[in-house]
């Protein structure tokens, strides 16, 4: 690596028309962050001095969209072209740094490939290029008998022989700062588009005895660009391939690559399954041996070694204990937080609840605002009245308590440890320990008793 530093420059100012969007294109999402971030992050990873972003159509929305301590933001009023584009950033940079121009469109560039671009770039200019079997719409590299870089031509300027080439220019390159800045003092705009395109510079370093050394990224999708919801969709499918086989080298089992998404960070361990169309959102932790049943969605969540989750669980900022048996159909929703061992069964919602280890909610019940015990068993269709309409109040259970099936708990109340409540009851006052409390109407027989008919 050259020892001057690093400036990055990300070109984020195009509209993207063929998106037809009102968000611009680089803040559309690609494995749930907008694309531009997916740049921002690997040239963070290149532990550069400084990262301008150029932003323009759209407007503010792209740098309020993004975290922006680091970033330092140049607006493109108009949008006259890449080398319009760079222009704007040039007096950002420091002219003894080497810049490296990326795509806000073009997410997927690994770390490596850039790192060896820039390895010359303050002496010689370090182009990415990369031969497609589908040349149409890129910029040809064109190349002297000595099969040195001369110039790059865009397909719009081009004439038939120069569409013939297939090594294209991805956009990428690396040079050093300052004679950026004197090329691109020079560009004009005497082309096919009318306007000022970083490509022109290429000529320019060759006529200056500046060497222009071409390197290849790994694999051809690292430099697709993204101009069409088609062309988003297709990153997206790779990238969702890519992630499930970092995943399957961890010794995660993915049953079907095609059908796992991960739209954030995650940490799972070993031996954990993902069964089929499994969505992980945010910040997931997962431990061993965890199985994931079909159709789940789980969101900012830490989900223990050894849980079972059943199929189409939703689970949303919640901590579910080791050894725990989730759903099928159990929603937990924020502040959910069960400790060791537990069930939670069919439609059943948990919310901002602690459930203690052992205790089981298996059926068709709700419980919010709750603190429930250890070993405690609440019947079917349980519910945590918990809102008055106007405030939440809690509702807390000890140990060992058996809650009845239809139950009601109008909180705030209390059920002591050990505490037995019938089927059927409304609590509405607290229920000393080891008592039975119930509110059932005692059952009668009215004899000769006969349903209602209809009038003929
Ligand atoms: C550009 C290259 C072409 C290359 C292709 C790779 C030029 C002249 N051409 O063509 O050689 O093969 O990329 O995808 O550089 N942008 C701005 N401001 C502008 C114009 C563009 O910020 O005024 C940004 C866009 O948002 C986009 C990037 O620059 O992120 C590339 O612009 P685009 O118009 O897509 O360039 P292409 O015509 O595809
Ligand atoms: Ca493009």
């Amino acid at each position: 690596m050259s020892s001057s530093p690093l400036n990055v420059v990300i070109l984020a100012a195009g509209q993207g028309s063929r998106m037809k969007s009102q968000l611009p294109k680089v803040l559309h999402p690609l494995g749930g962050r907008p694309l531009v971030s997916h740049v921002i992050n690997t040239a963070r990873s290149l532990n550069p001095q400084r990262i301008v972003v150029v932003y323009g159509h759209g407007g503010e929305q792209v740098p309020q969209a993004l975290d922006s301590d680091d970033l330092t933001w140049v607006k493109q009023e108009e949008q006259n072209g890449t080398g319009h584009a760079v222009a704007q950033a040039i007096p950002e940079l420091d002219d003894e740094s080497t810049v490296l121009v990326l795509y806000g469109d073009v997410p997927l560039t690994q770390e490596k490939t850039l790192a060896d671009l820039c390895r010359d770039g303050n002496d010689a200019l370090g182009l990415l290029t990369v031969h497609l079997e589908e040349p149409k719409g890129y910029g040809r590299i064109v190349r002297d008998s000595h099969a040195c870089v001369t110039r790059i031509v865009e397909e719009k300027d081009a004439d038939e022989a120069t569409r013939q080439i297939n090594e294209v220019n991805t956009g990428i390159l690396a040079v050093n700062a300052g004679k950026l800045r004197g090329w691109l003092s020079q560009l004009n705009n005497n082309n096919a588009q009318g306007e000022y395109y970083l490509t022109d510079i290429i000529a320019m370093a060759v006529a200056d005895g500046v060497d222009v050394k071409t390197s290849h990224p790994e694999n051809e999708e690292e430099v697709l660009g993204i101009n069409s919801r088609s062309q988003l969709a297709f990153l997206e499918r790779y990238y969702q391939q890519q992630q499930a086989e970092a995943l399957m080298a961890e010794g995660v089992t993915v049953i079907d690559p095609a059908r796992l998404d991960i739209r954030g960070e995650v940490n799972i361990s070993r031996d954990v399954i993902l069964d089929i169309n499994v969505v992980l959102v945010g910040k997931v932790e997962i431990g061993e041996g965890v199985y994931i049943g079909p159709g789940c969605v789980i969101k900012d969540s830490v989900i223990a070694d050894g849980v079972q989750i059943q199929p189409m669980s939703v689970i949303e900022q919640a901590r579910v204990g080791e050894d725990s048996l989730i759903g099928p159909f159990a929603r937990l929703r924020p502040g959910a937080n069960l400790a060791a061992s537990t069930h939670v069964g069919n439609f059943v919602e948990i919310k901002n609840s602690e459930v203690g280890a052992g205790s089981k909610i298996n059926h068709l019940s709700y419980v919010g605002d709750s603190t429930i015990g250890q070993r405690v068993n609440i019947g079917a269709g349980t519910i945590t009245c918990n809102y008055d309409g106007a405030y939440k109040h809690r509702t807390i259970i000890g140990d060992d308590a058996f809650i009845g099936s239809d139950t009601q708990l109008v909180a705030p109340v209390k059920v002591g440890a050990g505490a037995t409540i019938g089927a059927g009851t409304t609590v509405t006052a607290d229920v000393p320990s080891d008592e039975l409390a119930i509110s059932r109407v005692k059952q009668k027989t009215i004899s000769g008793w006969k349903r209602p008919t209809k009038n003929k």
